[in-house]
């Protein structure tokens, strides 16, 4: 089974608004779009703003800073000044928990 950090419940997460999590050194930035969850990295490709402070709409977050639009499905930059993705990590929900998956599976 693959590791795993509860973040929390669903509830902890507001609908279209980011929340960053700290997970050891890494920055990421969780998204509550109905009931689906994403996981993307926080630092913005361009010049580091944090995309969970980032507006979402469509399934898309702009950066705070200069406008870059990334995917919150894939983490591809969308629109300009950032040209390359952030990661896109694992997240799911299981019994009411949100769970993001950090690391490889050891079997
Ligand atoms: S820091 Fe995000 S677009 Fe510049």
């Amino acid at each position: 089974m693959m590791p795993a950090v509860r973040l929390g419940t669903v509830d902890a997460f507001p609908e279209n608004r980011g929340v960053r999590v700290d997970v050891g050194d890494v920055r990421v930035a969780v998204f509550r779009i109905g009931d689906k969850f994403y996981a993307i990295g926080d630092r913005c490709s361009h010049a580091e703003a944090s995309l969970a402070e980032g507006e979402v709409f469509e399934g898309d977050v702009e950066c705070p800073r200069h406008g870059a639009e990334f995917s919150l499905e894939t983490g591809d930059a969308l629109t300009l000044p950032a040209t390359q993705a952030v990661p896109v990590f694992d997240i799911k929900v299981m019994d009411g928990d949100v769970l993001l998956v950090v690391g490889e599976d050891e079997t």
